[in-house]
């Protein structure tokens, strides 16, 4: 029988977890949650990650990734992105071309969902942004597998 989405979560959280233990660079742990995320979902055309950037914090930059180019940088309050991080919340978009503000890195995604990603600090670090061709591709069980992987996956390293 095959694996359920919140199945395939759990697992893919414990590899994530298993492959970044002891590691204190960040971005080795971005890189790793965006491959193994993007590995596991066929559907995920765009799995990544934009950082809050320390010496300019009114952008996000564009960090480790899955997919095609993405766009480099995105003003914090413009796009899907930048609204998360500034409510701070998980956002589910269901048609991209419905939400006002969409920044189209590639015209062939349709919907998507961006989660807020916290520093041991509580400070928001960083959101991952994960893109799909489909209409409706994601709904509350890739929101809680994913806000699960993001809760966790800044834990043990310094800032
Ligand atoms: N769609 C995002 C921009 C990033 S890319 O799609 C990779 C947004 O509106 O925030």
């Amino acid at each position: 029988m095959s694996e359920t989405k919140p199945e395939i979560y759990t697992r893919v959280g414990k590899e994530i977890a298993a492959v970044i233990d002891g590691e204190t660079s960040a971005v080795a742990r971005y890189a790793t949650a965006a491959c193994l995320l993007s590995e596991a979902f066929e559907h995920f055309f765009w799995t990544g990650f934009y950082l809050v950037d320390p010496l300019k914090p009114t952008e996000l930059v564009v960090g480790p990734y899955q997919g095609t180019l993405g766009c480099l940088r995105i003003p914090i309050g413009r796009g899907v992105c930048g609204a998360v991080a500034v409510d701070h919340k998980t956002l589910i978009v269901k048609d991209v071309h419905a939400f006002d503000g969409h920044i189209a890195c590639d015209s062939r995604t349709n919907s998507e969902i961006v989660v807020p990603v916290f520093g041991a600090d509580g400070q928001l670090a960083a959101v991952l942004d994960v893109d799909s061709t489909q209409v409706s591709a994601f709904d509350g069980d890739d929101q809680n597998g994913l806000e699960a992987i993001c809760a966790r996956l800044l834990h043990g390293v310094q800032s």
